[in-house]
């Protein structure tokens, strides 16, 4: 007993103040090395557990150690335990239950889902304390609300305001629930809203707090609401994933307004670690679509209406199951480059299968993955992983790039953007400067597509009409299935 109470002697340097700190560098540290190992597939999965168990630690530890100082100078608990146990439950329940069940096709509906939940609960956060900050202002007679408090409160809620609404019609347009709403006069009003939001921020700001007076934290969050809505209702469905990450981003800097809040360090490098992750993953995407954020969110392509390369009169010329199944049989090195059609066909076991065989049979198959091939960050490795491709045989694009000229043939898995020729060949497609996956530099293309539909930029790919290129039109996974079956029988 003496021992233990020599122990918490020992931690509680101000009383209960430390070891919930220590507890908060702990799990701020659990974040960081979380995050780190999240960048490779192999550890990815230890990464996320890591980064979960900072946040089991800043939780637990906040529930028994954070106290209260009262007038009379002695600490307080926390006293409503079980709701916070009961709302702990539900809302683990929930996310398990959702995360179980969820497609892999229905993943960036679910990242929307959840971050438009972050982004609610950091703006409830500024529900909850704008009431207090101004009883308090109001019973010192402070001239305004012009304190650092009301800065990271007002933010809180616009931010996070915005986000939970964007997040929620990003899930209804991923979800085609929602379409897209393109309206030129849209871009105005929305910079009016914008507008709007932070001139109303900075007006409460310069009012005197009068005990009470809450109506216009209220309007404050109805305005924010409306400019997450406006904004991105005109955004195509198809550019989601990049305002998602956008969106991410908000979530997390309202986060680390609630850390500033409460001078809570778990929450505020929280925050800050998912607001800069989101904001270098928002600008790596633009990049590797070579897009600017403004095209993303004006909406320059995406749509059917995108300008494109014209294909002429030129015929494709297709190709037998029987044809592909020896061509592939009798080659040295295969690439397979998947794309989104690879996801919604869920073939990824099937390209496994296709890789095995021709892997007995003496041929070298490799992938090329390119980076925003699919539609989210990482796409085609989540799904080849979950397939049991060994992590090697996956090549970033400029290495698969290298070695197309020694490749005898690359099979095309639902994939069309990031192999269309037009980014290198026609300055005035809606793709140019894209960097894409050479496929016509090896010896012969397959390209396994359902009919010669355009992809997600909505524009021609001359690829399809490309000497070397030869069309095999079904669905990927019932396409793949037969030629795994034809090379069987070979
Ligand atoms: P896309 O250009 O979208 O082309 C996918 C192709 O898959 C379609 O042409 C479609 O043709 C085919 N397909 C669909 N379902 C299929 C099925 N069941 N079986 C076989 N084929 C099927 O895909 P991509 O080449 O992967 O390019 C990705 C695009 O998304 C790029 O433009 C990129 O900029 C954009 N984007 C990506 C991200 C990230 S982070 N990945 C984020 C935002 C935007 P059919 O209908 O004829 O079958």
């Amino acid at each position: 007993m003496d021992t233990i109470i020599t122990l918490q002697r020992f931690f509680d340097f101000s009383p209960y103040i430390s070891i919930l700190e220590i507890s908060y560098i702990l799990a701020s540290i659990l974040f960081v090395l979380g995050l780190k190992k999240l960048s490779h597939p192999d550890t990815a999965r230890n990464g996320n557990l890591w980064a979960a168990a900072g946040m089991g630690l800043a939780i637990l530890c906040t529930i028994l150690f954070h106290k209260t100082k009262l007038e009379n100078g002695t600490y307080e608990g926390i006293s409503n335990i079980l709701f916070i146990l009961v709302a702990l439950f539900i809302g683990s329940f929930v996310g398990w239950f959702a995360a179980r069940k969820v497609k892999m096709t229905a993943m960036p509906q679910m990242v929307s889902l959840f971050n438009g939940m972050g982004g609610a609960c950091a703006a409830l956060i500024s529900l909850m304390e704008f009431p207090r900050m101004q009883e308090a202002l109001a019973s010192q007679h402070a001239a305004s609300m012009f304190t650092g408090e009301a800065v990271a409160i007002l933010l809180g809620l616009g931010i996070g305001g915005v986000s939970f609404a964007g997040s929620m019609v990003a899930f209804g347009k991923l979800d085609e629930r929602i379409g897209d709403l393109k309206s030129p006069v849209l871009r105005y009003i929305n910079l009016a809203f914008l507008a709007l939001l932070l001139i109303f921020i900075v007006f409460i700001m310069f009012q005197v707090p009068v005990a009470g007076q809450t109506w216009m934290i209220y309007v404050l969050a109805l305005l924010a609401l409306v400019y997450g809505v406006t904004f991105v209702m005109p955004i195509g469905g198809a550019d989601m994933p990049v305002v998602i990450s956008l969106l991410n981003s908000f979530t997390g800097v309202a986060a680390a307004m609630g850390g500033f809040l409460y001078n809570n360090q778990a929450m505020l490098t929280g925050g800050i670690l998912v607001g800069s992750s989101g904001t270098i993953l928002t600008i790596l995407m633009c990049r590797a679509m070579n897009r600017s954020l403004l095209n993303v969110i004006i909406g320059a392509f995406g749509g059917s209406t995108a300008a494109g390369t014209q294909s002429g009169d030129q015929a494709v010329k297709e190709i037998t199951l029987s044809d592909a199944a020896i061509l592939l049989s009798y080659s040295q090195k295969v690439f397979i480059v998947p794309g989104y059609g690879l996801a919604v066909a869920q073939a990824q076991h099937l390209c496994q299968e296709l890789d095995t065989l021709l892997s007995s049979k003496g041929v070298v198959v490799k992938y090329g993955i390119h980076p925003v091939a699919g539609r989210m960050p990482g796409h085609m490795n989540v799904l080849l992983a979950e397939a049991d491709v060994p992590y090697e045989k996956l090549l970033e694009m400029e290495d698969a790039n290298n070695e197309m000229g020694s490749t005898d043939v690359v099979i095309v898995v639902g994939a069309n953007d990031v192999v269309n020729p037009a980014a290198e060949e026609d300055p005035s497609s809606p793709i140019a400067g894209m960097p894409v996956i050479q496929v016509w530099n090896a010896k012969n293309v397959i390209v396994m597509k359902r009919s010669m539909a355009k992809g997600y930029a909505a524009i021609e790919n001359k690829l399809f009409y490309h000497p070397k290129t030869r069309m095999l039109f079904g669905d990927a996974k019932a396409t793949l299935q037969k030629l795994v079956t034809a090379i069987k029988s070979l």
